[in-house]
C-alpha cells in the first residue's frame, strides 16, 4: 500500500495549485458576486490540458487519469468552488464518451472537448426527475435516421454555454427506465433552447441552466451505446462524477483550513495570537482530521475505479463524507474568523455556499445513503 503521490503527480499538483493562485482566484469574489461563467479561466484551462485530463493523448487528451483529476479539481476548489464545479462537470460529459462512445464518436467529439475548447453539460434532470432520475419524460423518437427530441431539463451545470450536451431522453416510453438513452446533441441544433438561468446561493459562475428541446432533430449516429442502456450510461457515469464532486468539497475544505490558519497566526485578541485559544486549536484539530479522512476516501474510490475494480459504494461513500467535510469545515473557519468571516471581504462566507451544493447535486447526501446501503444490506 503507497499513500504517496507519484513524480508525475507531484509535478500536476504544483501546476494546478500555480494556475489556481494565479488564474483561478483573483477572479473568485468578481464572478461569484455577478453570477458570471468565466470564459477566460475555461480557455486557460484548456491550454493547461485540464479539460482532457484522464483522456489519452490520442483522442486529444493530456492523459492522466481519476486521481490526476481529483488532484487538479481539489487544487482549483481550494481558491474557487465554481470553477472546480465547472471542470468537474465537464469531465462527466467527456468521461461518458470516452467510456461509452463508438469509436467514430470519440474520434470526432473527445478532441473537440478536450483540447479543441468546446463546453458541454450532462442533462439527465427534469423538474419531476430529480433524485428518482429513471423517471424521465423527455423524449427522443426515432423518425427515419433522425430523433426527435422533446422535453425540458432542469439544473443542468453550463447547459446555457455548452456546445455539446449529453441527454438522457427514452427512445421507447412503453419500457419505462429501459426505455431511457443517451444521446448528444450540439447546441446549435435548431429546436434546442435555452430557458430559466437560476439564481443561486453559491457556485454562482458555474451556471446553472433550463434547456428545453422541441422537435430537436439530431442525426441517430449521436446514441451514445444502445438503445435503451440510458439509464445505466447515466448511473455509471454519475458513479465516476460523484467521484469528482468529492474532490471539488476536499478542496474546499482544505481551502477553508488553509485560511485559517493563517488568520489564526495573524489575528491578535486577548493580547495573543488566537491560534493560542485551546477552543480554536480544537476546531482545528477536528477540521483537519475531518479532511483527512475525505481525503483519503476520496483517492481510494479513484484508486478502485482506474484499477478497474467496483467502485459505486466508495464513489458514494466518498461523495457524502467529502460533501459533508466540507460543509463543516467551512462552517468552522466562517466561525473562526468571526464578523470578518461573513464579509464578503473574506472568501469564508463564499466558501460555506459554494460548499452546500456538494451535498445535493450529482445526488444527495441521502441518495448516497440509499446506494451504499443497498450495498451493504446486498
Ligand atoms: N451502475 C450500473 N448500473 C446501475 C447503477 C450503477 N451505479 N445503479 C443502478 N444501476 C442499474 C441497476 O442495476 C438496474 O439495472 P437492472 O434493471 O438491469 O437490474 C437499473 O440500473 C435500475 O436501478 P435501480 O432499480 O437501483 O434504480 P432506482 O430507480 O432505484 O434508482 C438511484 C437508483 C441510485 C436512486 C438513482 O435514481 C440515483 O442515483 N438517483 C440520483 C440521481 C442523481 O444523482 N442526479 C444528479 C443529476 S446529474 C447532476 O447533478 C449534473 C449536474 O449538472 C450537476
Amino acid at each position: 500500500m503507497d499513500f504517496n503521490f507519484s513524480k508525475s503527480e507531484e509535478v500536476i499538483q504544483k501546476v494546478a495549485r500555480e494556475f489556481a493562485e494565479k488564474e483561478v482566484a483573483p477572479l473568485a469574489e468578481e464572478i461569484d458576486r455577478d453570477g458570471r461563467y468565466p470564459h477566460e479561466t475555461f480557455d486557460k484551462m484548456v491550454k493547461c490540458g485540464f479539460t482532457g485530463i484522464a483522456v489519452p493523448v490520442e483522442y486529444g487528451g493530456s492523459g492522466g487519469d481519476d486521481i490526476t483529476k481529483i488532484i487538479v479539481i481539489s487544487e482549483i476548489a481550494k481558491k474557487c468552488g465554481a470553477t472546480a464545479a465547472i471542470l468537474s462537470i465537464h469531465a462527466v460529459f467527456v468521461q461518458t464518451i470516452l467510456k461509452f462512445g463508438s469509436e467514430e464518436q470519440k474520434q470526432k467529439y473527445l478532441p473537440l472537448v478536450t483540447s479543441g475548447g468546446k463546453k458541454t453539460a450532462f442533462a439527465l434532470t427534469e423538474p419531476n426527475a430529480g433524485s428518482d432520475a429513471a423517471t424521465v419524460k423527455t423524449t427522443a423518437i426515432l423518425d427515419g435516421d433522425e430523433y426527435v427530441l422533446n422535453g425540458t431539463k432542469c439544473f443542468i451545470t453550463g447547459g446555457n454555454v455548452a456546445d455539446y450536451v449529453v441527454v438522457f431522453a427514452s427512445t421507447d416510453p412503453s419500457k419505462g427506465v429501459k426505455g431511457l438513452s443517451a444521446i448528444i446533441v450540439p447546441t446549435n441544433t435548431p429546436g434546442f433552447s435555452v430557458g430559466k438561468i437560476e439564481n443561486k446561493m453559491g457556485i454562482r459562475a458555474s451556471q446553472t441552466a433550463e434547456i428545453i428541446f422541441d422537435n430537436c432533430r439530431v442525426p441517430k449516429e449521436n446514441l451514445v451505446g444502445k438503445e435503451g442502456q440510458g439509464f445505466k450510461i447515466a448511473m455509471i457515469g454519475l458513479d465516476g462524477a460523484r467521484i469528482g464532486i468529492a474532490a471539488q468539497a476536499l478542496g474546499l475544505a482544505e481551502g477553508a483550513l488553509e485560511e485559517s490558519v493563517s488568520y489564526m497566526k495573524e489575528r491578535v485578541q486577548f493580547g495573543k495570537p488566537i491560534a493560542a485559544l485551546q477552543g480554536l486549536q480544537w476546531y482545528v484539530a477536528e477540521m483537519a482530521t475531518k479532511i483527512e479522512c475525505a481525503k483519503w476516501m476520496t483517492y481510494r474510490a479513484a484508486y478502485l475505479k482506474i484499477s478497474g475494480q467496483p467502485f459505486t459504494k466508495e464513489a458514494a461513500m466518498a461523495k457524502l463524507n467529502a460533501s459533508e467535510t466540507a460543509s463543516f469545515v467551512t462552517n468552522r473557519a466562517l466561525q473562526i474568523h468571526g464578523g470578518y468571516g461573513y464579509m464578503k471581504d473574506y472568501p469564508l462566507e463564499r466558501m460555506v455556499r459554494d460548499a452546500k451544493i456538494t451535498e445535493i447535486y450529482e445526488g444527495t447526501s441521502e441518495i448516497h445513503k440509499v446506494v451504499i446501503s443497498r450495498a451493504v444490506l446486498g
